[in-house]
């Protein structure tokens, strides 16, 4: 009898063991590596483990021409605080950054012509409307920030010069910040743009009848072909550490060293970078960011790193929908939310 019940006991204590070895098994070859530093293979089992947000999202087709992008394409890059720059997925794959390209226009204006002469237009305000709404041009008169495509087409035409010069500007400081000269932009994209674009060509005429703009439709045409820059995730992630760090390149380059309009970039991207999502997104990743209808986000953890996704698939506000999930597993991991304490 007494027998009986050990052996009864033996069974168990075995049975439940070994279920716990196969649970920790299971866990083992589905867990995220527990090693906090950031490398290519933490990279890419964040990519892996939200690939698939990729099929909640549908990507931009109101230029027809952003329509035909690959839906499937993925990849995440990181410039560590070390200026080191890390990327996995399809980190050769070119895709325009659209509404990314602000951030670089609003530091070329103001460069030029001081913050106060870019604000004396415009607003700091954040938004619960998404990026083409102009209503505040009839409200107010005035856009409500550099973000929106209103006050992002304002920004553009107060840097000076003729014809192309100021969207040159433009592409040379993308150029700089990346350390990459082959950026172009993709002509096929702008001149979809230039063709189906009557909103923004509205917004424009109303700044036009406002007093707000005096230049020509060169100005517009500026603001299409800076959306059309083409980059790559690496790209975005290196112009993330760029306003993450005082406008300092990630080589160390601190020839355009600023902090203040880092501070004011940062600012604008945190409020209003992601549109009416903004304030949700700051509620749950905390850090300044900035998407564009192409598929990119580009984030900025201040004083440390860079980050830049890409996934084409956007979500109804136009933000990637695979892209905000990576950002959002990779800050948790790293503990990045600004509002939270390290
Ligand atoms: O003006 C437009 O509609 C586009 N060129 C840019 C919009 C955009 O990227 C919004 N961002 N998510």
């Amino acid at each position: 009898m007494q027998k009986s019940l050990f052996i009864k006991l033996f069974v168990l204590f075995v049975s439940v063991n070994m279920s716990c070895f196969s649970l920790n098994a299971q866990k083992k070859s589905t867990a995220i590596s527990t090693d906090n530093k950031i490398t290519e293979k933490v990279l890419q089992e964040v990519l892996d483990q939200n690939k698939h947000f990729a099929s909640q999202g549908k990507v931009a087709d109101y230029i027809p021409e952003l329509g035909k992008m690959n839906a499937d394409a993925i990849a995440f890059s990181v410039v560590d605080t070390n200026g080191k720059v890390i990327s996995v997925g399809d980190t050769d794959k070119k895709f325009t950054m659209q509404s990314i390209s602000k951030i670089i226009a609003l530091m070329v204006a103001v460069q030029e012509n001081g913050e106060e002469a870019v604000f004396k237009n415009m607003g700091y305000f954040g938004s619960d409307k998404p990026f083409n709404h102009f209503g505040s041009l009839e409200i107010t008169g005035k856009p409500l920030n550099p973000m929106m495509n209103a006050g992002a087409i304002l920004t553009v035409s107060m840097i000076e010069g003729d014809g192309e010069t100021a969207f040159q500007k433009v592409l040379k400081m993308v150029r700089f910040i990346t350390k990459n000269n082959n950026i172009n932009y993709n002509e096929t994209v702008y001149l979809s743009e230039k063709e189906t674009g009557h909103r923004n060509r509205g917004m424009f005429y109303i700044m036009k009848n406002s007093g707000l703009i005096n230049g020509t439709e060169d100005q517009l045409d500026n603001y299409f072909k800076q959306c059309s820059i083409e980059v790559t995730a690496e790209d975005l992630a290196k112009i993330g550490y760029f306003f993450a760090n005082e406008c300092v390149r990630f080589d160390g380059d601190a020839i355009y060293k600023n902090t203040d309009l880092s501070k004011l970039i940062q600012s604008q991207m945190m409020v209003a970078g992601m549109y009416e999502f903004s304030g949700e997104y700051a509620r749950r990743i905390g850090l300044p960011s900035k998407s564009g209808v192409g598929g990119g986000i580009t984030v900025s953890v201040p004083g440390k790193m860079g980050i830049g996704v890409f996934s084409a698939p956007l979500d109804s506000h136009g933000n990637s929908v695979a892209g905000y999930q990576m950002i959002l597993n990779f800050s948790k991991r790293f503990g990045l939310n600004i509002f939270a304490p390290k």
